[in-house]
């Protein structure tokens, strides 16, 4: 089985499974009890917290924990939104982010918010001067995403942050998801407020992600209960998830300096042997672009049915993303790209693991130039 679709989910490391089952099984308690079980719990979720912490160079108290990035995002966006409305109701965000976040814009603009959609430009970048002509006194967010889950794109967070800094006293938030452990990231050198990332893109597992809060950033939670997370996010506390998680975090940044070497040696594989297939072009920037992923689109070749043909020969890639896989729509990132409609509609993606090999991108390669010239044969 060759797996190239990291962007959608990673497998959990063995380790990581181990460590979840034995918290589980071993270490079950509610870390909110008072008794000695509580209190193993709360101490193993603090242990968790501190090494996600330590990770990302930040304190503990900025970690919390969520079920993954789509609550991440939504926390951050809505969470800010109730919580400074009195003081404006402006937010810019960029025009290729995840539907995590185009949704919750979505949702805040039918409740009376004004969005600003940054433009991007033919490499899905978006532009900082853009970021500061959309500023005004009345902004309260500014959420652009580190990592474009769908071309690889890596936007100018240090820029960005530095004009937000600079011209307003609106939030910063960055959606991490698809960067952390391969895109470094300086939360407080790059003037993060809130980030967002989640456990199953770095061999974690789902239902696990965290929303960095820079200490004295004020938002208001969206979850009603038992004032968890210090009140931001209510809920039993998966404790093994977010022991499991920070595991993950641990193996994958100890990997992050050989595992991109790897992945820029593949996708180079990648892109050569791919760039043999007639009329193929690559929707993937070649700069200022994540190691992982590499988006690509053959005209005239339907992506579903490529997809299903490369999976007889045991090869898993994607279409766009995996949450816009499934609609028929072609996807929204590349046609704010600029890319035309007919070749946004044959886009695949290849993303990658540090656990992938020389041999299986030769392998993909092959496959796929095989499945063109039989489903070119076809449509003739
Ligand atoms: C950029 C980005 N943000 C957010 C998410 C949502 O994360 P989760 O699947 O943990 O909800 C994804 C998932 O693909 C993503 O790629």
């Amino acid at each position: 089985m060759i797996y190239f679709d990291n962007s959608a989910t990673t497998k959990p490391f063995k380790e990581v499974l181990d460590s979840y089952v034995k918290v589980s099984s071993e270490y079950f308690g509610n870390p909110s009890s008072l008794h000695s079980m509580g209190i193993q719990a709360e101490k193993l979720l603090s242990q968790a917290r501190l090494q996600v912490a330590n990770l990302l160079e930040v304190k503990p108290s900025e970690i919390y924990f969520t079920s993954g990035g789509t609550e991440s995002n939504n926390l951050a966006i809505k969470g800010t939104a109730l919580f400074h409305k009195n003081r404006g109701r402006h937010i810019i965000v960029s025009s290729v982010e995840h539907p995590s976040v185009r949704g919750a814009m979505k949702q805040l603009n039918r409740e009376g918010f004004e969005i600003t959609y940054l433009p991007v430009d033919s490499s899905g970048r978006v532009h900082v001067e853009d970021v500061k002509r959309a500023i005004r006194n009345d902004t309260i967010l500014v959420s652009v995403m580190q990592v474009n889950n769908e071309v690889g794109t890596i936007q100018p967070i240090k820029e960005i942050g530095e004009v937000v800094k600079e011209h307003t006293s609106a939030i910063f938030h960055v959606d991490a998801v698809q960067a952390l452990a391969k895109v470094p990231l300086q939360l407080y050198n790059h003037h993060v407020d809130l980030c967002s990332f989640s456990g199953h893109k770095f061999h974690g597992l789902k239902g696990t992600g965290g929303l960095f809060i820079r200490n004295g950033v004020k938002l208001d939670p969206i979850f009603s209960g038992g004032n968890q997370e210090w009140k931001m996010r209510s809920g039993t506390e998966n404790v093994a998830g977010a022991v499991a998680m920070a595991k993950a975090l641990r193996m994958t940044m100890e990997k992050t300096n050989t595992g991109v070497e790897q992945m820029n040696k593949l996708m180079s594989l990648l892109r050569t042997g791919l760039s043999r297939i007639e009329d193929v072009t690559f929707n993937t920037p070649l700069e200022n672009v994540a190691p992982h992923i590499l988006n690509f689109s053959i005209p005239g070749i339907k992506a579903e049915v490529m997809i299903h043909a490369l999976e007889q020969k045991n090869i898993f890639l994607s279409t766009t993303s995996a949450c816009s896989s499934k609609q028929k729509s072609p996807s929204k990132t590349l046609l704010a790209m600029g890319v035309p409609e007919r070749v946004a509609d044959s886009a695949f993606r290849i993303s990658l693991s540090y656990e992938n090999s020389v041999e299986e991108a030769g392998t993909v390669i092959t496959a796929i130039e095989e499945a063109v010239k039989q489903l070119r044969k076809v449509m003739k």
